[in-house]
């Protein structure tokens, strides 16, 4: 059987922590999509093509890890793309009551599809995308927080700031 996970995400940008929940979870899966959607909540930094493309600069060559987009509910594209296995990750109890809403929710939708959840390696517990942000937004050093080519990026965006 061949097991397809899905590892849904914002991804703005892609960090050094989902990087190393990838590496970890591709391990246990025949193929893992890195879906990159839309959060209604949330107001990007970086389009769709450019996180799916900082993603793909930031994946090891000729692994099984491919990047798609969706648009719409989550357990539609999954069911839509083979899969019955969503991968979060969970940092601190912080993201505890988000992340069981949504697993619930998405549960409720579509109770086929299973959420999995990986706890962050240690050094990424503290990590977040948004913190990211404003820390290059404020000319502070995102080093070893982020693949280089986020870093570059990061970078680019916020060049006329300092
Ligand atoms: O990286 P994020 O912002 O925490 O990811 C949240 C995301 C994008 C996985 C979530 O908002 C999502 O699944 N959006 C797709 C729309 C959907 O299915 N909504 C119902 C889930 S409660």
């Amino acid at each position: 059987m061949n097991k397809i996970a899905i590892y849904p995400g914002t991804f703005d940008p892609f960090t050094n922590g989902h990087l190393d929940l990838v590496l970890r979870s591709v391990r246990l899966f025949d193929r893992l999509i890195i879906a990159v959607t839309t959060n209604v909540k949330k107001t990007p930094l970086f389009s769709v093509p450019e996180r799916m493309a900082l993603i793909e600069k930031s994946l090891p060559a000729g692994s099984n890890i491919s990047v798609e987009s969706f648009g719409g509910l989550l357990v539609d594209y999954a069911e839509k793309r083979g899969s019955i296995i969503v991968i979060r990750g969970l940092r601190a109890v912080s993201d505890f009551e988000y992340e069981m809403q949504m697993a619930l929710l998405n549960r409720r939708l579509n109770p086929n599809i299973e959420t999995i959840f990986k706890m962050s390696s240690e050094e990424y517990s503290f990590l977040t995308s948004t913190a990211v942000k404003e820390i290059a937004q404020l000319g502070g050093s995102v080093e070893g927080l982020v693949p280089p080519a986020v870093k570059s990026a990061l970078m680019e965006k916020f060049k006329n700031n300092t």
